[in-house]
């Protein structure tokens, strides 16, 4: 038994692939590396001592997709994590975003409704916008798309939705990731963004190494308890974890599935709070400062983890402090 990972080789995908491996299952991780590196195999590699198929292909080349399963008519489901991620970048490039998260997909869903392939989706908690309840459960309604990446997370949700309907036969798991940090305990893989990081964790832990003079924190009188916004950090290796656990469930299930869950830790945590938290754990100063509020930010966001815990029996184990500690140790590694 074969498993696809789409984007194998970059954040999430890395460190889903390396928990597949320990477990002894093949892996193929499909890679343009648009946004990652063959480097990445090596971290793999020493983390696991085995290593995946890696096919550098991209998703728009619909021909090459179908080939790829052609000729590996073993794989069992498919994690698809292939997509662009930057909120800011798609409202400067909105086509390319469509072209990539809808076009890639559809290319995707194509064959796995003809094959009856299980499918893992990454979609994100953007899709819930700013959520009218906290926490946010997966029944909350999507709010209107601030920026076209997260409209292509809305729709890649619908197309899949519709697919599971329409082919009785094809089974999915939606994902909503709220916000992934942290590295693999070994620091041999992590997050490696291109430019200047957007997110939060990345530009602080350069800040602190010294690619960035200052840390802006975007806002301080939110209506939050220290005037900074919530939201609901969870570690990769959490969310590596929430993704086997799908599978399994997938997997091993006689009915068609179609589910959507949240993945995150519960917990809403501050910017403040989680730069404290930070400075503790390392024993590191974080030099910061107050600015404007960033356009587009929600105040809150954390999740209600219930169902995914009821159904499949996942929940984050990893502490804020383990996962800040993870994250500057891989910093300071590569
Ligand atoms: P990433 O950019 O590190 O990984 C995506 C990988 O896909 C990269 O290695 C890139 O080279 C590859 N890729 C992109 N387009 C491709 C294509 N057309 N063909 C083949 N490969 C392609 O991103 P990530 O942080 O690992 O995110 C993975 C998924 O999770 C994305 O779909 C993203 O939208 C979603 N997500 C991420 C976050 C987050 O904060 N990181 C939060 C919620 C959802
Ligand atoms: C976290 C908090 C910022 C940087 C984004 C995407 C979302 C999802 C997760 C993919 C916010 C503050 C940040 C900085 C700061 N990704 N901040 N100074 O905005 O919750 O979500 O990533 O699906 O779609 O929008 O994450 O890490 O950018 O910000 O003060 O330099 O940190 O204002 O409150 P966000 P983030």
């Amino acid at each position: 038994m074969k498993i696809l990972v789409t984007g194998g080789l970059g954040y999430i995908g890395s460190h889903v692939t390396t928990l597949l491996l320990n477990k002894g299952i093949s892996v193929i991780c499909l890679d343009n590396l648009e946004n990652s590196s063959e480097v990445v195999l090596d971290g793999i590699k020493t983390i696991t001592r085995r290593q995946p198929i890696f096919k550098n292909l991209d998703i728009r080349d619909k021909n090459l997709l179908r080939i790829l399963f052609d000729e590996h008519i073993d794989i069992k489901g498919v994690i698809h994590f292939a997509a662009y991620k930057s909120v800011e970048e798609s409202v400067r490039k909105p086509l390319q975003y469509y072209q990539n998260n809808v076009g890639g997909l559809l290319n995707l869903i194509e064959i796995l409704t003809k094959e009856e392939i299980p499918l893992i989706f990454s979609s994100s908690c953007t899709v819930y916008g700013q959520s009218k309840k906290l926490p946010i459960s997966e029944s909350e309604p999507f709010q209107p798309p601030t920026s076209p990446y997260g409209f292509t997370k809305q729709v890649g949700e619908k197309i899949i939705e519709h697919s599971c309907t329409a082919y009785p036969n094809f089974s999915a798991i939606l994902l909503r990731y709220f916000n992934p940090i942290g590295a693999h305990p070994t620091a041999k893989i992590g997050e490696n963004p291109q430019g200047i990081p957007q997110n939060l964790v990345p530009f602080l832990t350069q800040t602190v190494i010294g690619k960035h003079p200052v840390l802006k924190i975007f806002g301080s009188d939110y209506n939050t308890p220290d005037g900074t916004c919530i939201r609901d950090y969870i570690h990769v290796m959490d969310l590596a974890q929430a993704h086997i656990d799908s599978l399994n469930f997938l997997i091993s299930s006689k009915e068609s599935i179609f589910e959507t869950f949240n993945v995150g830790t519960g917990n809403g945590v501050s910017v403040l709070e989680l730069i404290k938290t930070f400075e503790k754990v390392t024993g590191e100063k974080v030099p910061y400062e107050y600015c404007e509020a960033r356009s587009g930010d929600t105040v809150s966001s954390f999740a209600d983890v219930e169902k995914i815990e009821k159904k499949i029996g996942w929940k984050a184990n990893y502490s804020l402090e383990e996962a800040l500690k993870n994250a500057w140790e891989w910093e300071k590694n590569h």
